[in-house]
């Protein structure tokens, strides 16, 4: 970042000293006020609840135009990446910064492909569950409990053993969610097959048996695919967020993507894209298309609580590009299954058209996002609406763990400690239980 030939002053109506802080700019995107003396400087904090306002760290990763509705992977547009690229060289550039040449590919997917297995111990962990446990509360445990294998690599601040954690979650997520799948169906776990490619891989570990061979579909292998280049990283999400502020306390690796993993969980996060598919069901239930308008009114009343899930979005206020080529999946992928006529693709195409020329969604700039096709092309390939955010965790473990090795390789990072507005009580004294 660089100083900008701009300044801000902060000046108080009640005679307090003016502050002056600088200006920083990027070299794309807003530019920032610097306040970090500004608590030294006036004994006060700025308030944010939500970060509305507020950069908690440069990055060189990401980049997202709200606006426009634009997304960068290391300045790549994601349409290109999504139409030109694997996951496999999006992964490449997120860590290293660079597309791979072919040679550098190959390298890069036999360093993934030779690290695909997890320790046997792992499949114990699993036996702790219920068979009906949810795969988000599966996954936590199980990344945070792959620290215990790597006590060799799991000092953050050498940047070998941060590269060897990179390399090992990336190749090692698919098979936890396939385990994870495996064991609520009471199927054996497969082991991964590593002449295939990374979500071939999964597509095996996730649906073959020991008692046939298993066959995978090309045209399901590439959106896969390319659902993974979509969800691989998103700037200072609530996720991303949450794996800095954990890493940034010196924690190791795997427990800082499993907090990013809890994190994830949430229906206003990661969790959306399961709870739009069973919104879109309940509304099927409810008589389908021609409910749309009575659930829309739910929608738009604010006692109902009810939100219309995959719409919406922080920093998008324009289309979440992701969306558009989410939906180009859908289609491609439905005609590829004969199933154009999904009853729940129809009904999601109609809801998006009513709620772009609604004035609610208008005035508030409220258009779907990366959550409001991904459940519908992975149930139409067989993934169960309860694994749909395991497999976003999946591809999103890249973003996390680049994210996090660019905060510790920034000489200037400290750990994260936000402060307060207190409104609680002022010191008082502890009576006597007799006299309370
Ligand atoms: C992801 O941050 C990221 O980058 C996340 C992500 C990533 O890749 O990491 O992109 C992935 O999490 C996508 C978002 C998935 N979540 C959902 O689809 C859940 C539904 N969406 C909402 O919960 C909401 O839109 C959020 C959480 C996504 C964004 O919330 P904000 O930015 O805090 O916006 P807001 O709640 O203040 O909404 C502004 C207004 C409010 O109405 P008013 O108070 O102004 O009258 O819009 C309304 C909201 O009630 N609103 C919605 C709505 N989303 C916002 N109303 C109905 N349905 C919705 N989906």
């Amino acid at each position: 970042m660089k100083l900008a030939d701009n300044k801000a002053t902060l000046s108080f109506s009640n005679g307090s000293p003016s502050v002056e802080m600088p200006v920083y700019q990027g070299s794309v995107g807003p530019d920032v006020v610097d306040i970090r003396k500004l608590y030294a400087q006036t004994g006060m904090f700025t308030y944010d609840p939500g970060f509305l306002s507020t950069a908690a760290c440069q990055s060189a990763i990401t980049y997202i135009d709200g606006d426009k509705g634009e997304l960068l992977y290391r300045g790549y547009p994601i349409e290109q990446l999504a139409t030109n690229c694997d996951f496999m060289e999006t992964c490449h550039l997120l860590l290293y910064g660079n597309l791979p040449n072919a040679a550098g590919k190959a390298e890069f997917t036999k360093r993934v492909s030779n690290h695909t297995m997890v320790n046997e111990q792992m499949q114990f962990f699993l036996r702790g569950f219920r068979r009906d446990a949810h795969p988000m509360a599966i996954m936590t445990g199980l990344v945070g409990a792959l620290s215990a294998f790597y006590h060799d690599s799991t000092d953050i601040n050498n940047p070998e053993h941060r590269d060897i954690s990179a390399i090992r979650l990336i190749a090692k997520m698919p098979t936890l969610v396939a385990m994870a799948y495996k064991y609520s169906v009471g199927q054996p776990f497969m082991y991964p097959k590593n002449h295939l490619s990374y979500a071939g891989n999964f597509m095996h570990m996730m649906f073959a048996t020991p008692c046939a061979e298993y066959v995978v579909n090309p045209v399901i292998e590439r959106a896969l695919d390319r659902i993974f280049v979509l969800h691989a990283d998103h700037e200072q999400n609530a996720s991303t967020s949450t794996v800095r502020l954990c890493g940034s306390s010196g924690t190791n690796p795997f427990a800082a993507i499993a907090a990013g993993v809890a994190c994830l969980w949430g229906p206003a996060h990661g969790g959306a894209n399961e709870a739009c598919l069973n919104m879109l069901e309940d509304i099927q239930k409810m008589g389908g298309i021609s409910k749309v308008g009575q659930f829309m009114e739910q929608v738009k009343d604010k006692n109902s609580g009810v939100k219309l899930m995959g719409f919406g979005h922080r920093v998008y206020k324009n289309y979440d590009p992701r969306a558009k080529l989410m939906q180009e999946t859908c289609k491609e992928v439905l005609a590829a299954l004969g199933l154009e006529n999904d009853p729940l693709f129809k009904l999601a195409m109609a809801l998006e058209k009513i709620a772009l020329e609604d004035e609610y969604f208008v005035s508030r700039k409220l258009y779907p996002n990366v959550d409001f096709y991904s459940g519908i092309v992975q149930r139409a390939i067989g993934i169960p609406v309860g694994l749909f955010t395991a497999v976003f965790a999946l591809a999103r473990t890249v973003g996390w763990i680049a994210q996090l090795n660019e905060m510790i390789g920034d000489p200037e990072y400290k750990i994260g400690r936000p402060r307060q507005l207190f409104t609680g009580s002022v010191r008082r004294d502890v009576l006597p239980i007799a006299k309370r």
